[in-house]
């Protein structure tokens, strides 16, 4: 299982987005966050600033849309050049199309779980997602405590997805630092997003090696 490390430009300085992205060389993904203050209580970007990032850097996007409607907005950022889109399983109407059509424009179709949503009754759809996420926050604002009561969720997918024999990524979002990845790791996750303990951090590249370490102890 190899650790991924995805910074995420939420906290990073958004009049600079090339060169926050050129900050953390040596990331595996970067991780955009879109907020469309009706499924989260903020508001961030769209698809034109993902096609204009796509262009900005090799490191690709992970897409992580906190939006309504997924259904019809997820294949545009497909389109747009994500590598791979998240939908939140809350607001997906048809999950399992969604999932094939990000797929079929050639993205890695991932599905998001805020904290209070099981992972027991998606078990069936596992095979047609490449990524899930486990909200380790309230979506919404970068910057929030960790929620450890989520490590018990996070092993059980764990569990979920080695007794089918699937490949399938499983990510971490929210409060992720130093000190709170081991834990995750831990408990079975091995993609870890992480915003302020990257961009926080005077040496965003740094933080990043720093948290690479932390996971793969
Ligand atoms: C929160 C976002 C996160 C956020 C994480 O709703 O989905 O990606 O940027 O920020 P930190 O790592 O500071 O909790
Ligand atoms: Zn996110």
């Amino acid at each position: 299982m190899a650790v991924q490390i995805n910074p995420s430009i939420l906290s990073a300085d958004f009049a600079r987005l090339a060169d926050e992205a050129q900050a953390v060389k040596g990331a595996d993904w970067l991780h955009v966050d879109v907020m469309d203050n009706h499924f989260v209580p903020n508001l961030t970007l769209g698809v034109p600033i993902v096609e204009s990032l796509r262009k900005a850097t090799d490191i690709p996007l992970d897409c992580h849309l906190m939006i309504e409607d997924p259904d019809r907005w997820a294949p545009q950022y497909a389109e747009a050049g994500a590598g791979s889109v998240t939908f939140h399983a809350e607001a997906a109407a048809a999950p399992v199309r969604l999932a094939r059509e990000i797929r079929h424009q050639g993205a890695r179709a991932s599905m998001a779980l805020k904290p209070a949503t099981p992972i027991e009754p998606f078990e069936d759809l596992l095979p047609e997602l490449d990524m899930l996420l486990i909200m380790t926050v309230e979506p919404g604002f970068g910057g929030q405590a960790f929620l450890d009561i989520m490590l018990p969720k996070i092993r059980r997918t764990r569990e979920l997805i080695s007794r089918h024999g699937l490949q399938l990524w499983l990510q971490v979002d929210g409060g992720v630092s130093a000190t709170t990845i081991e834990r995750c790791a831990e408990a079975g996750a091995d993609v870890f997003v992480a915003g302020s303990a990257v961009y926080g951090m005077e040496d965003p590249a740094a933080a990043v090696r720093g948290l690479r370490a932390q996971a793969e102890k």
